[in-house]
C-alpha cells in the first residue's frame, strides 16, 4: 500500500515538473540543437513504422516507364522539391541546412523506400519535420510520377535532369522567303 502511494506521489510530481518545464517556456523549441541520439532513434523508428503501415497503395502498371520518370522530373522541379532536397546537378537552397531534421539526399534515401512509401510520404507529408503534404498541389498521377522519379534518382545524371526539365523549345520560326 505504501509503495503504491509513493508511486502515485512521484507520478504527480513528475507530471507537475514536466508541465512547469514545457508550459513555463523552458523547453527550447528552436532548430539549433540536435535531439539526443536515443530520442532521434526513437522518432526515426516511429516514423518508419508509420510510413510502412500506411503506405499500401499499388503503383500504376507503367510505374517504371521512361515517360513517367521524365514527367516526375518535371513535377519535381516545378513543385519546389529541389529547394529542400536538391536534384542531380542542382544544389538545395541554403535555408534547407537550417532545417531540423535536415531534408535527406533522396538519391541515397531512394533505395530504402518502396514506390508506395514515396507516394504516401509526398502525398501526406511528415508531421513536425517540414516535409510538406503535396496532395493539394498535385494530382495522384503526378504524385506517382514523382515517386517513379525519386526511385530512379540514383541512375539520373545531371545532364538527364537538365534535359528532362528544360522548358519546351520555342516553336521554330518559318523560314524567311
Ligand atoms: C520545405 C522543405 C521540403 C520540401 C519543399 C520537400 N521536402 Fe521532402 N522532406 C523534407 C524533410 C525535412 C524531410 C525529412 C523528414 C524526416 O526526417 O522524417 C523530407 C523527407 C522526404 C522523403 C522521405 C525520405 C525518407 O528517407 O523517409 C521523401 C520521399 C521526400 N521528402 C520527397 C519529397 C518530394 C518528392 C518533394 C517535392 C514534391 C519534397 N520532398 C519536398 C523537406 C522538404
Amino acid at each position: 500500500m505504501r509503495l503504491l502511494a509513493l508511486i502515485g506521489v512521484l507520478a504527480i510530481a513528475g507530471a507537475l515538473a514536466a508541465g512547469g518545464f514545457f508550459l513555463g517556456g523552458f523547453f527550447d523549441i528552436s532548430t539549433s540543437w540536435d535531439d539526443p541520439p536515443p530520442v532521434a532513434k526513437a522518432i526515426a523508428r516511429a516514423r518508419d513504422a508509420s510510413i510502412a503501415r500506411h503506405a499500401t497503395d499499388r503503383p500504376p502498371a507503367d510505374f517504371g516507364s521512361l515517360q513517367r520518370v521524365q514527367a516526375g522530373a518535371r513535377v519535381f522541379s516545378t513543385l519546389g522539391c529541389v529547394n529542400c532536397h536538391g536534384a542531380p546537378g542542382v544544389k538545395w537552397q541554403q535555408f534547407a541546412e537550417g532545417m531540423n531534421p535536415s531534408p535527406p539526399d533522396l538519391k541515397e534515401a531512394a533505395a530504402d523506400l518502396t514506390p508506395a512509401k514515396v507516394f504516401w510520404v509526398v502525398r501526406h507529408g511528415i508531421r513536425m519535420t517540414g516535409m510538406p503534404a503535396f496532395a493539394g498541389a498535385a494530382s495522384e498521377e503526378d504524385l506517382w510520377s514523382l515517386a517513379a522519379f525519386v526511385k530512379k534518382l540514383p541512375d539520373v545524371s545531371d545532364a538527364d535532369f537538365k534535359a528532362w526539365t528544360a522548358p519546351p523549345a520555342a516553336p521554330a520560326e518559318a523560314p524567311k522567303q
